[in-house]
């Protein structure tokens, strides 16, 4: 099975190549002299952010690259542990490597006082990305460079008198009350990052998003969290724990080809907010924690359910013409389709296409919604392809992926970081060895030279 999954992969990565080319563009994998000079547009359109190894999203040729390797390759041969790996260090793994970098994965997986401090509060009443942040910022309770314990005052001498002769009763008076006072220096990093404390804090949040996301989603539907198994694949440990289940070899390859796809794409909103965060030397898991945040919403990670939700208001093929029309007439935007990048088809939606189309043979009846889906995207490509460009986006058919693999809704936002998590920290390494403040500046467009009037007088 895992050879069809293979060769579904590799036909769709020869259509990519034989219908867009490989073209290069020049204006954006050419090294600049900084400053430079670009055109803006509002919502930072054509800003150039800063140089990245990591990744390079080619929107004219519909190519993804990770670290030099198109990502129709890396889904056909690699797993999503080998592609962290590529992301966060720059080059594949030999076997050694890999076999550290899994067990320390492995290790990873297991979070009990997290879900321990997860479990006090309602998370089956809260938003599943919401659950996912707060997991996220209780991870950093046991692991961040800015916790290690020689960063910490020294509890011997960090408060100036001893606890009961404290007078907490008083009022802070000045200088002789002031009885906290942290005696021993905080070190702060070098060059922003402590390297080799950050990139632990980086495979741990790589290990243990998952070990949340499938607690939160087994706490909400009433069931006991599963502990991770050690013996199976990321991603194979991932269905097993939200389901229960030791997931097939197809299935297995199917959520790894979902989590490669999804783990670095360019300088997008969720890896913006990531690095604006770390770059005010705040650290990974709150630089993690905003990423999560950035990718919830709609126009971004958030549409992947909503395109579920609009596949089954359209309900069957023959409603999708008017829908389509009546959608465009009132200027609404179709979740699953259009791209600030891509102005060709979307590479992740060419190879997540066929699989959603081969997960719907095999469970028929999610026959219908793929079939709407289909038709959708012919009606949307008739109508937009050649003017404005607009194609599926990696968002359209991962729904319909996850959804015949018998996963929710609210879990495929969460999917998406745990995916996405990898690119998020590869990227904050990368940044943080040249850090510089991210500090944009808006054009002021209020009035000046007003006049103060008292409350009682407006
Ligand atoms: N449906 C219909 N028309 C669209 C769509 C769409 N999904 N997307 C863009 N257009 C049209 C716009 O109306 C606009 O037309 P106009 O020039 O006549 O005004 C033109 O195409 C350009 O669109 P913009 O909104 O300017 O493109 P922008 O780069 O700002 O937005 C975005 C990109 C946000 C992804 C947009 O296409 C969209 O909202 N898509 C739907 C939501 C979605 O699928 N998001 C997931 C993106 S992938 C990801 O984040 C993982």
């Amino acid at each position: 099975m895992k050879t069809d999954i293979k060769s579904l992969i590799m036909e769709a990565a020869n259509a990519a190549r034989e219908e867009t080319g490989d073209h290069i563009e020049s204006q954006f994998t050419q090294r600049p002299q900084w400053p430079i000079d670009c055109t803006v547009g509002p919502g930072l359109e054509g800003a150039i952010a800063c140089e990245s190894a990591v990744g390079y999203v080619n929107g004219t040729a519909g190519r993804l690259i990770y670290r030099g390797y198109d990502v129709f390759d890396l889904c056909t041969h690699a797993n999503y542990e080998e592609v962290s790996y590529l992301l966060l260090h720059g080059r594949l793994p030999n076997e050694a490597e890999y076999k550290k970098f899994n067990e320390t994965l492995i290790k990873d997986r297991y979070l009990p006082l997290t879900l321990r401090q997860l479990m006090g509060f309602p998370v089956e009443a809260m938003n599943s990305m919401a659950s996912l942040r707060l997991g996220t910022l209780l991870l950093r309770q046991t692991l961040t460079s800015r916790d290690l314990d020689d960063d910490r005052p020294d509890i011997s001498t960090a408060i100036g008198a001893d606890e009961d002769s404290i007078a907490m009763e008083l009022a802070p008076l000045g200088k002789e009350h002031a009885t906290y006072e942290f005696k021993q220096e905080q070190k702060k990093p070098e060059n922003g990052l402590d390297n080799a404390a950050e990139i632990r804090s980086c495979y741990h949040l790589i290990a243990a998003l998952p070990t949340i996301v499938a607690a939160v989603h087994r706490v909400r539907n009433g069931e006991m969290p599963i502990a991770p198994d050690a013996e199976l694949s990321h991603s194979a440990n991932f269905l097993y724990m939200l389901t229960g289940k030791k997931p097939t070899p197809t299935e297995e390859k199917i959520m790894d080809v979902a989590l490669i796809l999804h783990a670095d794409h360019g300088m997008n909103a969720s890896t913006f907010a990531t690095l604006v965060v770390a770059s005010t030397l705040s650290d990974i898991y709150f630089s993690v924690g905003s990423g999560i945040s950035a990718l919830n919403g709609p126009l971004h990670g958030g549409a992947n359910e909503n395109v579920l939700y609009t596949l089954q208001e359209i309900g069957n093929e023959q409603n999708v013409e008017s829908w389509v029309e009546k959608t465009l007439a009132t200027n609404e935007k179709v979740p699953g389709f259009g791209h600030r990048v891509y102005k060709a088809y979307d590479p992740r939606a060419r190879i997540l296409a066929p699989l959603a189309k081969q997960l719907a043979q095999e469970h028929p009846e999610h026959m219908e919604l793929y079939k709407v889906a289909a038709k959708l995207e012919e009606v949307m490509i008739s109508r937009l392809g050649d003017g404005k460009k607009i194609f599926p986006n990696v968002d359209f058919y991962s729904g319909l992926v996850y959804s015949a693999m018998g996963i929710p809704p609210y879990l495929f936002t969460p999917i998406f970081a745990v995916s996405r998590v990898a690119g998020w920290t590869a990227r904050t390494i990368e940044y943080l060895q040249n850090n510089r403040i991210f500090r944009p500046r808006a054009i002021y467009t209020g009035e000046f030279d007003k006049t103060y009037i008292p409350i009682k007088n407006r």
